[in-house]
């Protein structure tokens, strides 16, 4: 049996821990495995390498996909899926397995549709936005990135007695902020999930300010909206000094965590045993500390939901 591993999507740390994870197991079970570059363009296009235990030697701590990705809407597309089939066939490729986050596994679904071959999800996102898992590859190392460097900022924060506007990525949903910001102390997070009030903000900053708190840090993810602009109103409104930084695509690299790699290799290793019971279209996750399976339809038609104890815990230590 063959199996095709494709990176897709936004990189994330760990994703080279996963394919090594995924080879080498594969390896031991008698798969071949053909490796495709460039995310679903590659597969659109042909792009094929084959992969063994040692050409995935030197990449377990390395960020980034040394496959490569892509953001591909060609594969959203009936000739971009036919393209894609005919890949898998021409290389007799007899399952994929897909290794990204939601957007990744619509594409995998419909793959799956087109060509008929068994296609198994391995969520790898920063966003960590996946349903069906309580985390994803890449999410701890980004959490911890953010962290580093926000303490840092914390430092000057201080020394000038600042307010400051952190945005971390997130574009739809705020996990990744969620985290950050209760790592970090944050006085305020703010989240796509959670509409927040400018004046009800300003109003925290100032409380703050009576209980002695000589400097706040604000943890914003990406999809609230312009938190350049969010800093501005409120340095206006309240008098404070506001600084903005934006910690932008160095959350997205770096070598993954010992966290964010046993999960890469728990996952490879469950995607194959999924193939050697027959699945044909999950993915892998894990839920309450135990690896589980989630329908790729289930996956990518529920939304995963945030968790309001992290937020309120966030809040009831920000006094
Ligand atoms: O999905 C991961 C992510 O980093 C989001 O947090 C961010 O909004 C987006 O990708 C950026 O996408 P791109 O790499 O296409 O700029």
């Amino acid at each position: 049996m063959k199996i095709g591993v494709v990176t897709s999507g936004g990189d994330a740390p760990g994703m080279n821990a996963a394919i090594r994870a995924l080879v080498r197991y594969a390896f031991t079970q008698g798969f071949s495995i053909l490796g495709i570059e460039r995310g679903y363009a590659g597969l659109i296009s042909n792009l094929i390498v084959p992969l063994d235990p040692r050409s995935v030697g030197n990449i377990l701590h390395s960020g980034g996909t040394f496959l490569r990705s892509s953001r591909c809407p060609e594969i959203r597309t009936p000739e971009g899926l036919a393209k894609a089939a005919q890949t898998l066939k021409t290389n007799s490729v007899d399952a994929l397995v897909v290794i990204g986050g939601d957007g990744s596994f619509r594409g995998a679904l419909e793959i799956r549709r087109v060509s008929g071959i068994p296609c198994i999800g391995i969520p790898a996102t920063i966003d960590n936005d996946v349903y069906g898992t309580d985390e994803t590859i890449g999410f701890d190392t980004a959490v911890n990135t953010a962290v580093e460097a926000i303490d840092r900022i914390r430092d000057t924060a201080l020394s000038h007695e600042r307010v400051f506007f952190v945005e971390v990525m997130g574009r739809n949903r705020g996990f990744l902020a969620l985290h950050v910001g209760i790592c970090v102390g944050a006085g305020v997070i703010l989240l796509p999930e959670i509409p927040a009030q400018m004046n009800e903000v300003c109003r925290k900053l100032k409380s703050f300010e009576e209980r002695g708190k000589a400097t706040s840090i604000i943890v914003a993810a990406e999809g609230v909206g312009n938190t350049m602009e969010i800093a501005a109103a409120c340095e206006k409104s309240t008098g404070f000094e506001v600084r903005y930084s934006k910690l932008g695509y160095i959350q997205r690299g770096g070598s993954p965590t010992a966290r964010s790699r046993l999960l890469a290799d728990l996952f490879a290793n469950e995607a194959v045993q999924l193939l050697l019971t027959g699945a044909q279209d999950k993915m892998v996750g894990v839920q309450g500390g135990h690896l589980v399976a989630t329908s790729l339809g289930e996956a990518v038609g529920r939304e995963k939901p945030l968790d309001m104890k992290l937020y309120r815990l966030a809040e009831e230590l920000a006094v």
